[in-house]
């Protein structure tokens, strides 16, 4: 209901909407309407009640609520079931709970501030308050579990497309899936597995993206290798906007690729690609090899041929230019 009522109003976004068009469209009494608003007035919302001629949404704080994110996940579904919290340590956690409760695919875990926010290669993920997206996604896809890296490579250029499409900024892929805008990490992907023998249950596609960080909240080590799309566009941003927008972006892709395989995603990638036929050091714990980034199988595997021309193949690795 108080998602409803927000449809409308943000649908009308400056416009009056009278109490009794939002009564008869929701169904609801006058009470009920007034308790939803006063309800959006403490998240945030600055709504301007006139009698007579009803409601007005004025401004909308920057929230990743349910309510916020389903104003931009269009006619999809992924997005439609959103669990949110303020805080948490990490929304991979609530998300591998959930899929494991058997939730749909397309739920989504979104949170504020996450105080253990987990990168790739177990390092952490600096997630602070109020000034980036932290998201899991939960994707059931019946491909067989060597495929499941592809996906990683398919949500790195969806989230690749919904910057460019909000912002206008190109994000650059950095093998497998760090996005980069000018030469600086301004988001993350952690696609976690619960499957068994050759059989998927779930992925949980972790995502992370600075959105609204200023200069100042990277410190300076950071700042060196990390940027925020706010940094970069130099204003700052709706995070539902842009959530909605990755998820939209998402849901396109994957239904394609479930239908005709990973061919186009492989293009799409490789039009983005920051480092193919740049010369790069792939270091894993096995070691480290240099040379230069030939490629991605179908399988996303980065190729690398070294100086004695021989090709590598990169399952999982960091790689430095
Ligand atoms: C990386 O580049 O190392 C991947 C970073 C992934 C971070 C996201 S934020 C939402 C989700 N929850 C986590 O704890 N991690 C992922």
């Amino acid at each position: 209901m108080k998602e409803a009522l927000l449809h409308m109003l943000a649908e009308n976004e400056g416009e009056f909407v009278s109490g009794q068009q939002i009564s008869e469209n929701l169904n609801c009494s006058r009470t009920a309407i007034w308790k939803h608003i006063s309800e959006l007035r403490k998240s945030g919302y600055s709504i301007e009640a006139v009698q007579k001629r009803g409601y007005r949404l004025l401004t909308s704080p920057d929230l990743v609520t349910a309510e916020e994110v389903s104003l931009y996940t269009g006619n999809g579904t992924f997005g439609k079931k959103v669990t949110y919290k303020t805080s948490v340590k990490s929304t991979q956690e609530i998300a591998h709970s959930l899929a494991r409760e058997g939730a749909l695919e397309g739920s989504i875990v979104l949170a504020d501030e996450q105080t253990g926010g987990r990168g790739r290669l177990g390092r952490a993920w600096q997630s602070p308050s109020g000034t980036g997206i932290w998201m899991s996604l939960i994707l059931r896809p019946e491909i067989p579990l060597q495929k499941a890296p592809q996906l990683t490579l398919l949500i790195a250029v969806a989230a690749s497309r919904a910057i460019e499409k909000v912002t206008g900024l190109e994000a650059a892929i950095k093998w497998p899936n760090d996005l980069l805008i000018k030469g600086k990490k301004v988001a993350g992907i952690l696609t976690e597995l619960q499957a068994e023998a050759d059989s998927i249950h779930s992925v949980i596609v972790g995502i992370g993206m600075n959105v609204n960080q200023e200069k100042k909240h990277f410190t300076e080590e950071i700042s060196e290798i990390a940027t925020s799309l706010a940094i970069e566009g130099g204003k700052t941003y709706k995070r539902a906007e842009i959530a909605g927008a990755v998820l939209q972006e998402i849901e396109n892709l994957y239904r394609s690729y479930l239908v005709k395989g990973f061919a186009v995603i492989k293009l799409l990638w490789e039009a983005r690609a920051y480092s193919l036929g740049k010369r790069i050091t792939a270091r894993s714990v096995t070691g480290s090899i240099t040379g230069y980034a030939k490629g991605i199988t179908d399988e996303g595997v980065l190729l690398l041929e070294d100086d004695n021309g021989e090709i590598h193949s990169i399952y999982s690795a960091d790689i430095e230019f």
